[in-house]
């Protein structure tokens, strides 16, 4: 048979060749072909491209069936590249959710899922139930944001310029600048909203109406890590504004909060704090879940959970949304998610929610 009447495909490994130089080149570049990592390599086989050399170098009458002979082995070479392509694209598919470590005992190892039965992260489906307790009281849900500007950090929340208590908020800056030429902030807490939840809402107050939102997104913080820090977590800021409003209706807002989402009646007490946007400022503690202040490793057996930074909106933070403050009074507050969502499941480590650890994720599947 002649090699170039055959569409190489169709050929076993062994095509003839009536030249023995072309004979031999294809018989050492299909031994090389097995043993190369890119087959596709083949193709540029210095044998090869000399064979093509060759033919210039040959009598006219010689240069026909060599040229075809030459052209019939490119063409094998072709067929066996894809024919391993085809046979690779047949191999069983890999679960992506592997690798895990081999040392593990098969029973202990995560269990390998398509990655297609995909679920909720924990986190977003307590939020979830959070905003939908805030929205039964009455609060609207307004998104933070996950960049921000000095202004809205800093500025708007009380903290003149080279004032001390920025440095608790000391946090990570971008090298893009805003109109001001100030760095953008990976923002370290929702507060950050409050100002223009404030300025958005004034025409409800003017209409007789309070102001009351919730607030949740995701900050940032330079922290020296441990189970109880994390950098990256999430909290829900509060804020409500109206006529009248005093620190007694903070604290049952929020006792009424926490009640409704552990499910059980809890005490709550309040602390002297200091944040420039609140005064007075308060750290609130709530009674421990889990031992009901008997004292566990929980609560560190003082039987009480310090939980949230709260407050009275301090006036200027008012002023500067264009809220007459001898006029109106309100209250904020910043919770962590994450602690909340820890306390109500006894999650050992905060660094387990951004880990993306299956076997942690799919207990809450
Ligand atoms: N932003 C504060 C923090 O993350 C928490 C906080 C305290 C928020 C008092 C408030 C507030 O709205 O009034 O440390």
């Amino acid at each position: 048979m002649h090699a170039s009447l055959l569409h190489p495909c169709y050929t076993s490994a062994y095509m003839d060749y009536q030249n023995p130089k072309i004979t031999e080149v294809a018989k050492l570049l299909k031994d090389r072909f097995a043993e190369l990592q890119n087959k596709a390599d083949i193709l540029k086989a210095i044998e090869l491209k000399a064979l093509y050399g060759e033919i210039r170098t040959l009598p006219p009458t010689e240069r026909g069936n060599f040229g075809l002979e030459v052209n019939a082995l490119r063409n094998e070479l072709q067929g066996l590249i894809d024919s391993h392509a085809t046979k690779a694209e047949a191999l069983p598919p890999l679960d992506v959710t592997a690798p895990f470590d081999i040392n593990v005992p098969a029973e202990k190892r995560p269990n390998l899922l398509p990655s297609q039965n995909g679920s909720q992260h924990p986190l977003m489906t307590e939020l979830s139930v959070v905003v939908d307790i805030f929205a039964r009281m009455g609060f609207a849900a307004v998104e933070s944001h996950e960049i921000d500007d000095d202004y809205h950090m800093f500025g708007s929340l009380n903290f003149p310029e080279g004032h001390p208590a920025r440095d608790d908020y000391d946090t990570f800056m971008t090298t893009q600048t805003d109109k001001l030429g100030k760095p953008l902030i990976a923002p370290a807490h929702t507060s950050t909203m409050q100002n223009r939840v404030l300025k958005a809402g004034k025409d409800k107050l003017e209409q007789g109406e309070p102001i009351a939102a919730v607030i949740p997104g995701r900050v940032f913080r330079n922290e020296d890590l441990d189970a109880r820090h994390e950098h990256t977590f999430y909290q829900f800021e509060g804020v409500y504004v109206g006529k009248g409003i005093h620190a007694g209706n903070l604290i049952a807002t929020l006792k009424t909060f926490l009640q409704e989402y552990y499910g059980k009646d809890l005490e709550v007490k309040t602390q002297p704090f200091y944040f420039p946007f609140t005064e007075p400022s308060f750290e609130l503690a709530l009674s421990c879940p889990f031992c009901d202040k008997k004292g566990c490793n929980v609560c560190s057996y003082s039987g009480w959970i310090e939980l949230l930074g709260c407050g009275m909106i301090h006036p200027n933070v008012l002023k500067e949304a264009g809220i007459d403050p001898n006029e109106y009074t309100g209250f904020a507050w910043g919770c962590g998610l994450d602690r909340l969502v820890l306390m109500k499941y006894g999650i050992e480590d905060i660094r387990h929610f951004e880990s993306s650890k299956l076997d942690f994720l799919r207990q809450f599947t």
